[in-house]
C-alpha cells in the first residue's frame, strides 16, 4: 500500500484496529454502550419538516446523529426515510416540488443554506441508493470519478485507491479483469458494490446508505455489513433498512419512523429489546409494516 493510501485510510487499514473491531463485534451489548455514550454529534437535525408540494412527508424531526457510529433508520414504506437522507446531502434540490423548513447541520456547516457549496457537501456526505446507479462509464472510471474531481493524486495512487475501494466493497475479485469495461454490463448486485466503492473512494465523512443490500445476495450482503462495521471507525454512517436483523447486526443507534415522524430513537439494543413505544415494539417484532 502506498503512503498516500495509508494517510487517507489510516484507521481502516490498521491491523490493530481491525482486531479491536473483531473483538468488539463479539460482544454486541457492551459494544453498543461503548459506542454511544461518548459520541459527539456529526449531523444535527433540528425541527426539520419536508414537503412535496402541499404534502408534508416529514414532521418536526429532531435527531442528533452520532459521529463514528452507525445509525439505522427503520419504519414502514412511505414513512419518509429516503426523504430525510435525500435532504442531508441536498439530493432533493433537483425535485421541483420538494421544500424543507428547519435545520440540518454538519459540524459548522448549515446544510440547507443557499450559500452551501453542494458539490463540496456531497464530497463530505456520500450516498448509496437502493437501486444501483453507475455512470455510463467503465468500472475504473466510475470509482476514479470522485478522486479525480476532488483529490490531486498520481495515476499509480489512483490505481491503488480504485483497487482499495473495490476490495472494500467486496467486488474486486469479480471485476479486476474487466476494470475498463462498462459498469452497466455488470449484474445489479455487482453494480451496487461498484457504487459503494465509488462512494467510499472520495473518503466522505458521512455515508448515507438507502437499503444498500436490497439487490444483493446473502454473501455480498454479509460483506457489505462487514464493510459498514469496519468503516464506522472512520465515518459516520446512516443506513436505511427494512431488514431488522441487519439493523440489529450493524447499527449502534436506531430511529423508528412512522408516518413522517420519529416515534423513538435510542441505542439499537434498547429499541430492539426494550422499546418504550408500543408502535416501535409492534414494528420490530413484525406485527405490522
Ligand atoms: N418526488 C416525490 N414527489 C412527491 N411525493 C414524494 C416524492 N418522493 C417521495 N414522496 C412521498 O413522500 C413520502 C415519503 O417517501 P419516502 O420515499 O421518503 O419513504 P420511505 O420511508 O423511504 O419509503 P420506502 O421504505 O418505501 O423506501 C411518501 O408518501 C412518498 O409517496
Ligand atoms: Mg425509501
Amino acid at each position: 500500500m502506498t503512503a498516500f493510501l495509508k494517510k487517507m485510510k489510516p484507521v481502516v487499514e490498521s491491523r490493530s484496529d481491525d482486531e479491536a473491531v473483531v473483538t468488539a463485534k463479539g460482544s454486541s451489548q457492551i459494544d453498543t454502550q461503548l459506542h454511544t455514550d461518548d459520541a459527539t454529534t456529526a449531523i444535527r437535525i433540528d425541527d426539520f419538516n419536508a414537503y412535496y408540494g402541499a404534502y408534508q412527508a416529514l414532521h418536526d424531526i429532531s435527531l442528533d446523529v452520532p459521529k463514528n457510529r452507525v445509525t439505522a433508520l427503520i419504519g414502514p414504506s412511505g414513512c419518509g426515510k429516503t426523504t430525510l437522507l435525500r435532504w442531508i446531502n441536498r439530493m432533493n434540490d433537483i425535485v421541483p416540488t420538494a421544500r424543507a423548513v428547519g435545520n440540518i447541520s454538519l459540524g459548522d456547516l448549515d446544510v440547507l443554506a443557499n450559500s452551501t457549496d453542494v458539490v463540496d457537501l456531497r464530497r463530505q456526505v456520500g450516498i448509496v441508493f437502493q437501486k444501483p446507479n453507475p455512470f455510463p462509464k467503465t468500472i475504473y472510471d466510475n470509482v476514479a470519478y470522485g478522486p479525480r474531481l476532488h483529490l490531486r493524486i498520481s495515476r499509480s495512487e489512483l490505481d491503488d485507491l480504485v483497487e482499495w475501494s473495490l476490495q472494500k466493497a467486496a467486488v474486486w475479485n469479480e471485476v479486476k479483469d474487466r476494470l475498463h469495461k462498462p459498469a452497466l454490463g455488470l449484474s445489479g448486485g455487482q453494480q451496487q458494490r461498484v457504487c459503494i466503492a465509488r462512494t467510499i473512494a472520495t473518503g466522505p465523512e458521512v455515508l448515507l446508505m438507502d437499503e444498500p443490500c436490497s439487490a444483493l445476495d446473502p454473501i455480498s450482503t454479509s460483506s457489505i455489513e462487514d464493510l459498514i462495521y469496519e468503516l464506522r471507525q472512520q465515518y459516520t454512517i446512516v443506513i436505511v433498512t427494512h431488514n431488522m436483523q441487519q439493523a440489529s447486526r450493524v447499527s449502534d443507534m436506531t430511529a423508528f419512523f412512522y408516518q413522517g415522524r420519529v416515534v423513538e430513537f435510542g441505542t439499537t439494543d434498547q429499541i430492539f429489546t426494550r422499546p418504550e413505544q408500543k408502535q416501535t415494539e409492534d414494528y420490530v417484532t413484525g406485527k405490522f409494516g
